[in-house]
């Protein structure tokens, strides 16, 4: 078998990618094959085409470039995150479309996949990763790759009546035809993408569930990715993670613990979340100085507007929720805008009697099943997960929530605070039992079993 080629913006050689996903993912899958990651530096510079960084780490290796100011502008904050982000998530309202941004767009897709195609050897299977990089696939084969290649979406696809609201919706799809593969979190993403082929496209579905469209043939399909579950139940009880749970058991004084830990972004609901823990000290006055609700989280893409907007707007609500009910011995509401390292997230989880995980819309959402995987066996907590993220269709077990309902949200934090033993134990090992079967190995070989399966001609 050849080597595992892997493009992403950020890689895990970025120390700006600890706060997401992707690059978690990808290197603990990398890391099990070996082969070679491609993407982005992290760094901004004058002439990024001059210079290129390559190292080795755990058996893989770096190919990483630069970005231009303008590139980064342009592609990355303008076209990757203030267009195809919010559409993505289903939020047309905060999308600033920009014919220019596009082009960088394309430019930089075809800058990397020449890049790429320059190192690339016969045999090698190329797997391309989020919605930075929907062109490569169309790049790479200008470039005169010829060779399989997949492409997994880490993020939501809309359904069509969104998508089409991009003006670059149809070069998008044509372009995404040239991967071989393209893999999506959910049943939902896949059936929207498919339902866009077949209404704007006239693709048609083949008898092996392969789309006959714009004169090839592409397979379709849904891998919700995993976590390396085993790692993470480990992490929980390695001696940071019990010093992290030590420090948050000084300030809870015996207090119940809700925590939250999400990427300071809009898709997570933060601001709803925010208003139903208020909400929760309105309806419930048992939980005053029983309960302390807190949320960790990391600042995000500060460049652009809506993320600052959404910075104030938690500053305020946390100000006024702490204001209104908090007392002197007791802080209803903490809200810590920094990043914490694995261990300790792993022992905060782990002494929390409710974890909350309440996007508005998540491609899947990995933290559920960290949350899962910290518990401790004798005295699991209690999952609360948005609807709306991926990981719902397989977490059915959790106490599934619409995000947008905040009366509803109070009382299922109310219950989950409440809930008998014997049905924590019950759900935790229902929930224990997708998130270990279905574990990152499991995403991995699933996804790669479907793009090796083209490399040897077999499907
Ligand atoms: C999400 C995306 C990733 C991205 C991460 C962090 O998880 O799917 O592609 O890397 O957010 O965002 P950033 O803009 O910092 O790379």
């Amino acid at each position: 078998m050849g080597r595992l080629i892997a493009i992403s913006n950020r890689t895990a050689a970025d120390p700006g990618a600890r706060a997401g996903g992707l690059a978690v993912a990808v290197w603990e899958s990398l890391k099990s094959t070996g082969g070679v990651w491609f993407g982005w530096s992290g760094d901004i510079v004058e002439q990024p085409t001059r210079s290129l960084h390559t190292m080795k780490d755990d058996g893989v290796e770096f190919v990483l470039t630069d970005l231009s100011q303008h590139e980064h502008d342009q592609y990355y904050l303008k076209y990757a995150n203030s267009v195809l982000w919010p559409v993505f998530h289903y939020r047309i309202d905060l999308a600033s479309f920009d014919a220019d941004a596009f082009q960088v767009y394309v430019a930089v897709n075809q800058r990397i996949a020449s890049m790429v195609a320059d190192r690339l050897k016969e045999g090698d299977s190329v797997w391309v990763h989020d919605y930075h990089f929907l062109l490569m696939g169309d790049s790479l084969r200008r470039a005169g790759w010829d060779g399989p290649i997949g492409f997994f979406l880490h993020i939501p696809f809309p359904p069509p009546e969104v998508f089409r609201a991009l003006p670059e919706h149809l070069w998008i799809a044509r372009a995404m035809c040239n991967y071989s593969v393209i893999g999506f979190q959910s049943e939902q993403d896949r059936s929207n993408f498919t339902r866009y082929l077949i209404e704007d496209c006239k693709a048609k579905v083949l008898d092996d569930g392969r789309l006959e469209v714009f004169a090839t043939t592409v397979k379709v399909e849904a891998y919700p990715i995993g976590i390396d579950a085993e790692s993470f139940e480990a992490a929980a009880k390695t001696e940071k993670a019990q010093e992290a749970a030590e420090r948050i058991g000084r300030f809870l004084g015996g207090r119940s613990l809700v925590i939250g830990v999400d990427r300071m972004d809009y898709s997570k609901g933060l601001p709803q979340r925010f208003e139903a823990v208020g909400r929760l000290f309105d309806d419930y006055p048992e939980t005053h100085g029983t309960v302390s609700v807190t949320q960790i989280a990391p600042p995000s893409r500060s460049k652009v507007e809506e993320y600052r907007e959404l910075r104030q707007t938690l500053d305020r609500l946390a100000g006024r929720i702490n204001g209104d009910y908090g007392d002197l011995d007791w802080i209803p509401l903490r809200y810590l805008a920094r990043s914490y390292d694995r261990e300790e997230l792993a022992g905060l989880f782990r002494i929390a009697r409710v974890g909350l995980v309440t996007p508005l819309r998540d491609g899947m959402n990995l933290v559920c099943k960290e949350f899962v995987m910290a518990q401790d066996e004798e005295d699991p907590g209690v999952l609360i997960l948005s609807e709306f993220a991926g990981a719902a269709e397989q977490l059915k077990a959790a106490l599934l929530v619409n995000p947008h309902d905040k009366r509803k949200l109070a009382e299922v934090i109310h219950h989950g605070l409440t809930m008998p033993i014997e049905e924590r134990r019950e759900r935790w090992l229902e929930l224990r039992k997708v998130v270990t079967e279905q574990d990152i190995s499991w995403w991995r070989q699933n996804f790669l079993k479907d793009l090796d399966a083209l490399q040897t001609g077999s499907s």
